[in-house]
């Protein structure tokens, strides 16, 4: 009986980390305490544990990143890990190969976790199916970026004590954001109301039918925030021009501090970076104390190391839809 009990539970532990949207509340509220445990190892002299010592993960990146993989890389690192990494630019993709039997060549070389980042929307879970290994998505085209999402409410848990409540608007361009519909997930899961905010062109068409609010006019929206997260505009994925100029962008949507300076109240400003100094934000709001930018950077490591180390003990739930 017992032993039938236990393989119940393994059966439905969590294998991948593959977006917010099959990740139930509890499992993201296990993160969270988990982060918070590992923000206290970062801290410590040693800023190490060797909690997955016995684990090799491959950070596989076929698309451009520094701060992500640099992120994984570091959490894999203050867990002990042994890290291989693999980005498209030294892959056999380009020779030819599936992106099936890339990952499996790894896996032969006795890995037991890849991390994922890849242009194409669905990548993650496709190999998920195909492979045995446990999948953690690092962004996949517009779709997900889980752990942004992740490290993101965190760092609103961090500052206000709770997401539930909050008022957070989402500005920028929605329509091309991995960010944005991860954040719109974890942020509802959470209790948060959320409002998406830029011009016509960027938010998605019917985008209200996830129980998201939409106001095009950035002023109204900020006065109506407690947090403002800033999106950079994603011209890699852009095919046509969805506005004029980027002069008249930032002037309609990026951020300025007579902009805040014009509010009733003082709101937290975030962007899950890289900022485009001028466009989305400028330099001082980018550097002011209303800002937590490298405070989302910081909480990134803990989060990963949270992510890693749950999903290689197999502790996360999986909701059965
Ligand atoms: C984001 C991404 O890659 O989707 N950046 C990141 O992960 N740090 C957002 C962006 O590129 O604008």
């Amino acid at each position: 009986m017992a032993n039938r009990k236990s393989k119940e539970i393994e059966s439905t532990a969590m294998q991948h980390l593959l977006g917010i949207k099959d990740l139930d509340v509890s499992s993201i509220h296990t993160i969270f305490s988990t982060a918070d445990q590992f923000k206290g190892v970062i801290n410590s002299p040693t800023r190490k544990t060797p909690a997955l010592r016995d684990v090799t993960i491959a950070n596989v990146f076929f698309e451009n990143s520094t701060r992500t993989r640099i992120s994984f890389e570091l959490a894999e690192k203050r867990l002990g890990a042994d890290v291989v990494n693999f980005s498209s630019s030294s892959s056999s993709l380009s020779k030819g190969e599936t992106l099936i039997d890339t990952i499996n060549n790894i896996l032969s070389m006795k890995v037991d976790m890849v991390v994922l980042r890849h242009p194409s929307p669905g990548a993650c879970k496709f190999l998920a199916r195909h492979v045995n290994s446990k999948i953690i998505n690092a962004g996949d085209g517009t779709h997900e970026h889980p752990t942004q999402a992740l490290l993101d409410a965190y760092s609103i848990r961090e500052k206000f004590g709770d997401v539930e409540g909050k008022k957070i608007a989402i500005v920028g361009d929605i329509l091309h954001s991995r960010v944005a519909l991860s954040n719109i997930h974890c942020l509802q899961k959470l209790g948060a109301e959320v409002t998406l905010c830029g011009p016509k062109s960027l938010i998605p068409y019917q985008i209200e039918d996830l129980g998201v609010q939409v106001n095009y006019n950035l002023q109204e929206t900020l006065e109506w925030c407690d947090v403002a997260n800033m999106l950079r505009i994603q011209h890699e994925r852009q095919d046509v021009k969805y506005f004029p100029s980027l002069r008249e962008y930032a002037s309609l949507y990026g951020l300025t501090m007579d902009k805040l300076n014009a509010l009733s109240k003082e709101i937290t400003i975030m962007h899950p970076g890289p900022i485009n100094r001028g466009v989305e934000v400028t330099s001082e709001v980018a550097d002011s104390n209303q800002s937590i930018i490298l405070q989302q950077v910081e909480n990134g490591v803990a989060i990963r190391m949270a992510v890693l180390f749950l999903l290689a003990q197999s502790k996360l739930n999986k909701i059965i839809h």
